[in-house]
């Protein structure tokens, strides 16, 4: 497949040594901040980047395995985007979405709404992943509301999902150590067990273990009581929770519960939508399912500027205006919604992936990519390999010797992290879990490369807590 990439300029005014650096760095505070470190940075600064590829301050070159944060899926030193962009910026940079609107957004909504599946035919945009999903779910309690049901408020989320980092989004993600000293909303969010067929009981068949996590649902809205469900949200993969991967047929099924109880289903395509599972929207096309609600972000500008949406069907659409009394104003928006940049960004990345079959491409790769990974299940130490399309990963655990698990699989995780690093992998770990999401312009010999420095990285990593008598393995 073709790619045309500007090779980005040395980045100028930066001379900077890492010390300096990190020095105005530590007075950031990032996401997912040990405020211990608070005022020691300990950070690695990226300052160019070309194709799959990012470098540092010094200059070393690393495969950037995450994409960034999975959203850099069209890859990098598109000149293609940043000249769509910044014509936007010199003609007319920002209109108030309240009062005005704009081309760009006029016209992706339009291209974008001829890709989504069913009558998903209108669009909410907004400024990332966690507004897109955090609107979705205040429309459904405004849609809920306007239908007079408003005890129809309970949400249904899964152990292990991420939707975001609002109140609301955070409430409903499940992952447990992001909850230490948090506070949430769970008189109105539940969440039942992750479809995780890795973890399914010794003896039980991934089909059983479907019937049974879709028996999950089933049985929470039963407890709630229908009237009280007003939806569940689920990511089709689950990514950021370790890409889980549920048993065939499981969202198909899901759906059908909701359906049956008059339960919206939402998607939440941040991750697996724009090309990531080799399609545009993954719903349909990969999962047979056809959601009320898709929320979506990240590589709907390939990440190069901060956007988000999230599509709602038309059937949503017209009951509330049915049972709406008087007026039924969505009061619910962001100074950036729709801005005329993200979304100019946006038809650019588009044309790009239509352009140069992106979508194709990553059928081709996708099984090649998940293959060779698969590959690293003759380590010791790998306990699973499992990924979609470029999505992927690598579970490694050393559990057992000393009771304390947790630590064990922090000590493996970090020290393969370190060696990757050294080598020019960037992975995206995750305690003991190694998560990839690659550019979706990455080649086969780029993919040999990438599983060719895992594979190192975890070899050392094994050879690392053997020698430093923490796993005798
Ligand atoms: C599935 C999913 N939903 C929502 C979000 C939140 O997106 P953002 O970080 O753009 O707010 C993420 C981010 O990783 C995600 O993976």
């Amino acid at each position: 497949m073709s790619s045309q990439h500007a090779v980005p300029a040395p980045v100028t005014g930066s001379g900077l040594t890492e010390e300096e650096f990190r020095a105005k760095d530590s007075r950031i505070i990032h996401p997912w901040q040990d405020l211990k470190t608070a005022d020691h940075s300990e950070n690695h600064a990226l300052v160019r980047a070309e194709g799959i590829y990012v470098y540092d301050l010094e200059g070393k070159r690393y495969i950037d395995a995450p994409a960034g944060m999975w959203c850099i899926n069209v890859g990098y030193g598109r000149r293609e985007i940043a000249d769509a962009a910044a014509r936007q910026l010199m003609e007319m940079p920002y209109d108030s979405p309240w009062s005005f609107a704009n081309l760009p957004a006029a016209e992706f909504a339009e291209r974008l709404i001829a890709l989504t599946p069913g009558d998903l035919k209108h669009v909410f945009f907004t400024t990332g992943g966690s507004t897109a999903v955090d609107s979705a779910l205040r429309f459904v309690m405004f849609y809920n509301n306007i239908l007079g049901r408003p005890e129809k408020k309970h949400i249904i989320s899964r152990q292990d999902a991420y939707h975001g980092s609002t109140y609301l989004t955070a409430s409903c993600s499940g992952k447990e150590r992001d909850k230490v000293y948090q506070t949430f909303e769970t008189s109105f969010v539940h969440h039942l067990p992750a479809p995780n067929p890795y973890r399914r009981p010794e003896g039980m068949s991934v089909e059983e273990f479907r019937d049974a996590k879709v028996a999950d649902l089933e049985n929470k809205i039963l407890e709630l009581g229908p009237e009280n469900v007003a939806a569940f949200t689920a990511e089709p993969i689950m990514g950021t929770g370790g890409v889980i991967v549920p048993p065939p047929g499981y969202h198909r099924a899901c759906l059908e519960v909701c359906r049956r109880y008059d339960v919206l289903y939402i998607a939440d395509e941040v991750v697996s939508a724009f090309g990531r599972l080799g399609h545009i929207f993954a719903s349909e096309d990969v999962f047979d399912t056809v959601p009320d609600i898709i929320t979506t972000a990240k590589g709907i500008t390939s990440g190069y500027v901060p956007l988000g949406a999230f599509f709602v069907s038309d059937r949503l659409i017209a009951e509330a205006n049915d049972h709406g009394a008087r007026k039924s104003i969505f009061a619910n928006g962001f100074t950036y919604s729709g801005h005329p940049v993200a979304c100019a960004a946006g038809l650019a990345n588009l044309d790009i992936i239509e352009r140069e079959g992106i979508l194709e491409h990553v059928r081709d790769v996708g099984p090649y990519f998940q293959a060779r990974l698969r590959e690293l299940m003759d380590i010791p130490i790998v306990g699973d390999v499992r990924g979609m399309g470029l999505m992927a990963c690598v579970e490694c655990a050393i559990t057992g010797e000393d009771g304390d698990d947790l630590a064990l699989d922090y000590e493996i995780g970090n020290r393969i992290d370190r060696h990757c690093h050294e080598m020019g992998l960037i992975l995206r770990p995750m305690i003991n879990m190694c998560i990839l999401s690659p550019p979706l312009i990455i080649t086969r010999e780029q993919i040999d490369e990438t599983v060719r420095i895992l594979r190192a990285g975890i070899e050392k990593a094994m050879d690392d807590v053997r020698a430093e008598g923490i796993w005798s393995g």
